[in-house]
């Protein structure tokens, strides 16, 4: 069955936009090897993003870097919106609602897992209880501003354990 993973690129001070949704920021930054990242992309058997990642800026749009792992990814993709566009898009369905696009993001990532892209999407997973893990990539920049990796201000913890073996900032997501 599939698990429900949120992973990002955080900046040092905890952000994965900077001001306004700027990207620009990451490209240096997904230059090099990362075998990490090739393990998590071998695994992903869906993508389910919020339409603010989906709209979102990408440096490399129009180019054949587009998309989520810069363009290396061609599995399925759902994005959550109250504004579908009036236009199909080639590979993305777009959902209303958080229920019925995990059912469906889960079912297409078969074994694998469901990659969850967004801030927001990945906090309701947290508060819906849906969340199965989550993978950190540090980036060496301070952003000072823009979309926080997790926002909750006053909240209660979430509780992260480590995966047994492994080094990555990849965690368990404790209820
Ligand atoms: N650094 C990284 O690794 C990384 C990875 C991914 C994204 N990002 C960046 O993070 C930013 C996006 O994150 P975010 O947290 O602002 O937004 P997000 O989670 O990507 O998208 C939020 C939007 O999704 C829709 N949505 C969310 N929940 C919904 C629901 N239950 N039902 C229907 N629609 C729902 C709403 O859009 P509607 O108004 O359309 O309804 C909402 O405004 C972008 O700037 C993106 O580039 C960075």
């Amino acid at each position: 069955m599939a698990r429900i993973l949120y992973s990002a690129t955080m900046s040092l001070d905890g952000y994965i936009a900077g001001p306004g949704g700027d990207m620009s920021w990451l490209t240096e930054h997904l230059a090099g090897e990362n075998p990490t990242a090739e393990r998590l992309l071998s695994n992903v058997g869906s993508i389910l993003a919020g339409n603010g990642t989906f709209g979102g800026d990408d440096p490399n749009r129009g180019t054949d870097k587009e998309g989520a792992f810069g363009g290396r990814y061609h599995g399925p993709v759902f994005v959550l919106t109250h504004r579908p566009p009036a236009r199909p898009v080639a590979g993305v369905t777009f959902v209303g609602d958080l229920d019925s696009a995990i059912t469906q993001a889960k079912e297409a990532a078969g074994d694998k897992y469901v990659n969850v892209l967004g801030a927001n999407v990945a906090k309701q997973c947290i508060k819906a209880g849906l969340l199965d893990e989550i993978l950190v990539f540090f980036a060496p920049v301070l952003l000072g501003d823009g979309v926080r990796m997790f926002d909750r201000p006053g909240g209660s913890h979430v509780r992260l354990t480590p995966i047994p073996g492994e080094t990555a900032h990849w965690y368990r997501v404790t209820y």
